[in-house]
């Protein structure tokens, strides 16, 4: 298949080009310097150049807190951006698999939110992926809409490397402070790259929540990050209200995998698992990053 991924150089779009080309995509792979999603007009020209079968958007605005003060700018990637998107894959007769986010829910449901369960934002970014979906769903017949959560990975900052960091960056005793009243799914980004691979196959069409499987709050997180590097870190619990942030975060986070299983045939591995991959992959880059780069698959192109 010819795929464009959008968003190619960010946490998940630098996971997505290389588990599409291992597969044997003709995969292209943009940055925002090659193409703007918020602008139609490069959309577009761009689409209709290139000619992509799917287009895979991993664009986005994600600083969740710098959107409450940023809210044009996180509407025109995070919610115009789709539409541009959708547009041109209507016009092109491409597949569209767009990723949003658990933010659209506000967390306040006791259980795991399923694919049928109504949005309710708390955060500008929260409803700006709202209307990324609604975009999509309205404008196109044939998508997948893919709901992730709590994304970790060796490209780009995220909660995993901040802990570790921090643990290292003090001799002796470390204590901090983790939110406890939070509850999500931890997702590595190489795993959530290879369902999205499996699911653009299917053809069938849809929303599906993708997270590794169990759930945890931030601070049990935080423990087995530490657990499992071996930090000796001491991690207090503390409240979203006592650690306030410009956004407000869901407390649960937790989302129904179903249909998935039913329509790739599998659930991802528990986040425990994927933690300790990402570790050792961690370690084994620092050890021996040649190694690596040489054992790589082959990546798709990056940007033209
Ligand atoms: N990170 C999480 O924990 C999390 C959780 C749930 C859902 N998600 C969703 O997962 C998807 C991928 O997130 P991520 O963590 O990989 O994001 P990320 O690391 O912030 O990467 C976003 C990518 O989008 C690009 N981008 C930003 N504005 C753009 C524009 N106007 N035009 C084209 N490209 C633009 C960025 O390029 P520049 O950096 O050069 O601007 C970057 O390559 C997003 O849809 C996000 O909402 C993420």
């Amino acid at each position: 298949m010819r795929i464009l991924v959008t968003g190619a150089t960010g946490r998940l779009g630098r996971d997505m080009v290389p588990e599409l080309a291992r597969r044997g995509h003709d995969v292209t792979g943009l940055g925002h310097q090659d193409m703007d999603v918020s602008n139609l007009q490069a959309v577009r020209e761009r689409i209709a150049d290139l000619r992509p079968e799917a287009v895979v958007n991993c664009a986005a605005y994600t600083r969740a807190d710098d959107a409450e003060k940023e809210e044009a700018l996180a509407f025109a990637v995070n919610a115009l951006g789709p539409r541009n998107l959708a547009l041109s894959c209507r016009e092109e007769k491409a597949v569209l698999l767009h990723i949003s986010s658990d933010y659209v829910f506000d967390g306040e449901k006791s259980g795991p939110y399923t694919i049928w369960d109504q949005p309710s934002p708390l955060s500008v970014y929260g409803v700006s992926k709202l209307w990324g979906e609604n975009y999509v769903r309205s404008l196109l017949a044939e998508y997948y809409l893919v709901r992730t959560s709590w994304l970790f990975g060796p490209h780009g900052r995220n909660f995993v490397d901040t802990m570790i960091e921090i643990g290292r960056s003090r001799c002796g005793n470390v204590e901090i402070s983790v939110v406890a009243d939070q509850r999500g799914s931890p997702t590595y980004t190489a795993d959530l790259a290879r369902a999205c691979a499996d699911l653009l196959e299917t053809g069938c069409f849809g929303i599906y929540h993708v997270t590794n499987q169990g759930v945890v709050t931030r601070y049990e997180f935080a423990k087995a990050i530490f657990q499992k590097v071996g930090l000796p870190v001491e991690v207090h619990a503390t409240s979203s209200e006592a650690f306030a942030t410009p956004a407000r975060r869901p407390k649960n986070s937790e989302l129904d995998p179903f249909p998935l299983a039913e329509t790739i045939g599998y659930l991802l591995p528990t986040w425990e698992d994927a933690l300790t991959r990402y570790l050792e992959q961690k370690t084994l880059q620092t050890r021996a990053p040649d190694l690596i780069e040489a054992q790589a698959p082959p990546r798709g192109r990056q940007g033209r």
